[in-house]
């Protein structure tokens, strides 16, 4: 399934998405396309001082790992260590390269190669099919899927991170690589945004905490979503997804957009992200 230029959902891929949660559209982006947004992401890893500031990022121990540098990083390129890249001494185990998790959370306005991408004509057409009037690119990311050490993702809902009242939030993920069932591609409960969202991650006073506690799934609900690079999955805010760590020896890079409305619905202000400068809207109609 390849898609045209302009990335209009027909209707045979709008059902799917309405009745799954999710969608895959292959060959999204080009080998070129995929290739610069790979190589800029060198440079950046190249430019990146490790001994200056950085935090380790942990789906499992999320609220512990939440800090100013995780704050800020709405607005900035910001880099995510890998809870495993340390030894017992606090020494990466292996080069920088290999030891982020992922670089966030402001790719898509900051750096103008990731930026093309996420203010291309065929995203805002694929938002112009799910319905948005007014849609802002709120938070982006560059995961790495380390080989070896890459983590894993617990189950969630993107709604639960990037809330709008109503909730909007839909999950953009570009594979950069091929995603396997070796090395943590993503996988999904189907028809699960249909039962709504389930809990919030909410900024108070005294840092970030969910609502409500975690909830249990079952393992033989969900279907992995292997893909190509170049393939696009486009995830509902409310269905529940995950990804196992990489225990291969090939790493799984992915860049990940995520999108809300501003049109008919209200940003959360204990959401994690507050930010000093509204973010312009992709499009508005
Ligand atoms: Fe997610």
């Amino acid at each position: 399934m390849v898609v045209v230029d302009d990335g209009i959902l027909d209707s045979n891929r709008l059902d799917f998405f309405n009745s799954n949660g999710y969608l895959v559209l292959d060959s999204f982006a080009g080998p070129d396309e995929v290739q610069s947004m790979r190589l800029r992401m060198d440079q950046l890893l190249d430019q990146f001082d490790c001994s200056t500031r950085a935090s380790i990022f942990s789906t499992t121990n999320q609220q512990q790992s939440t800090d100013d540098y995780f704050y800020e990083s709405a607005e900035n390129i910001s880099f995510f260590f890998e809870e495993k890249a340390f030894d017992d001494e606090g020494n990466l185990k292996q080069p920088k390269k290999l030891s982020i998790n992922k670089v966030g959370h402001a790719l898509h306005e900051k750096d103008p190669v990731f930026k093309s991408f996420s203010s291309s004509k065929k995203v805002s057409g694929l938002l112009c099919s799910l319905g948005y009037r007014r849609p802002i690119a709120i938070q982006s990311m560059y995961i790495f899927k380390q080989p070896g050490i890459g983590g894993e993702v617990v189950p969630h809902q993107d709604n639960s991170f990037l809330y709008t009242n109503p909730p909007t939030c839909t999950g953009l993920w570009l594979a950069l690589e091929d995603a396997t069932l070796t090395n943590g591609c993503l996988w999904a409960i189907p028809g699960s945004h249909k039962r709504g969202l389930v809990r919030r991650f909410i900024r108070g006073e005294n840092g970030v905490t969910f609502d409500k506690p975690f909830p249990s799934y079952d393992e033989n609900d969900f279907v992995p979503i292997e893909v190509k690079s170049g393939s696009l999955v486009i995830l509902h805010g409310d269905v529940i997804h995950r990804s196992s760590e990489n225990k291969s020896s090939v790493s799984r890079h992915a860049y990940s957009l995520h999108v809300v409305d501003t049109d008919g619905c209200k940003w959360a202000e204990d959401n994690w992200i507050r930010r000093k400068v509204d973010p312009e809207p992709l499009y508005a109609s």
